[in-house]
């Protein structure tokens, strides 16, 4: 029989996914954070855990590489793929906000610099709201940009706050809530479609359940 496939990201994200998949019977014995490994195999559920980078995740969905991926909604905002996106896991949330220095002063009558690693929500977002804006794509580490003049201000995850609050930088705006989606590969919902659904239905229970235990 196939094996299913499924896709995390390394990094925060990657603990509350394989707790969620844990709580739905799915275990990867051999799995540790430590571990370097890709790819961690589970014989008994047929399943195989593939870890890849997140922003590359909706394109080995798209393609059928994986089965399923699970990765945050700013990614697949970012990343645009021909991609099923089935249930919010209602785990890694967090905001896409506009940040700047304590000190910034903003001013309508010049073009806005913005350092993100979001350059196509971040661009959408102005030309929606009619704000001139120049925006840098960067990689990492955008808290940097105003900071050493790069930019002005930055779209970036906030999610605690700590890294805004400890390199001295605010939230001017929130623009969006995010949290971690799942999402499937078209062709494989037809294809796997009994294993697909059953995981969908388990992880649905799951999500309840949280939700119960925080209400
Ligand atoms: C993200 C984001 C912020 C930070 C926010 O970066 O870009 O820098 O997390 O989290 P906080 O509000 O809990 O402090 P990430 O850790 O993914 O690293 P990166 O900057 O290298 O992309």
């Amino acid at each position: 029989m196939d094996f299913i496939k499924i896709a995390l990201a390394k990094g925060r994200l990657a603990g509350d996914s394989l707790e969620m998949l844990k709580k739905i019977g799915i275990e990867f014995k051999e799995y540790s954070k430590k571990s370097r490994k890709l790819i961690f195999i589970n014989n008994e559920e047929k399943i195989k855990l593939v870890f890849v980078k997140s922003t590359d995740i909706p394109i080995y969905v798209e393609k059928g590489a994986v089965d399923i991926g699970i990765v945050g909604k700013d990614i697949l905002m970012e990343n645009r793929a021909d991609v099923y996106e089935i249930l919010n896991l209602n785990i890694g949330k967090c905001k896409l906000c506009i940040a700047a220095l304590k000190e910034y002063q903003s001013s309508r009558n010049r073009k806005l610099i913005v350092g993100t690693k979001y350059p196509n929500i971040a661009k959408n977002y102005f030309h929606r709201k009619k704000i001139l804006s120049e925006v840098i794509k960067l990689n990492g580490s955008v808290e940097l940009a105003p900071i050493l003049g790069l930019s002005d201000v930055i779209v970036d995850i906030v999610e605690t706050g700590k890294t805004l609050y400890e390199n001295g930088l605010i939230v001017l705006e929130e623009m969006y809530s995010l949290s971690a989606r799942l999402v499937v590969n078209k062709a494989s919902l037809k294809t796997k479609g009994n294993k697909i659904e059953k995981i969908i239905m388990r992880l649905e229970e799951v999500i309840k359940e949280n939700k119960d235990e925080n209400s």
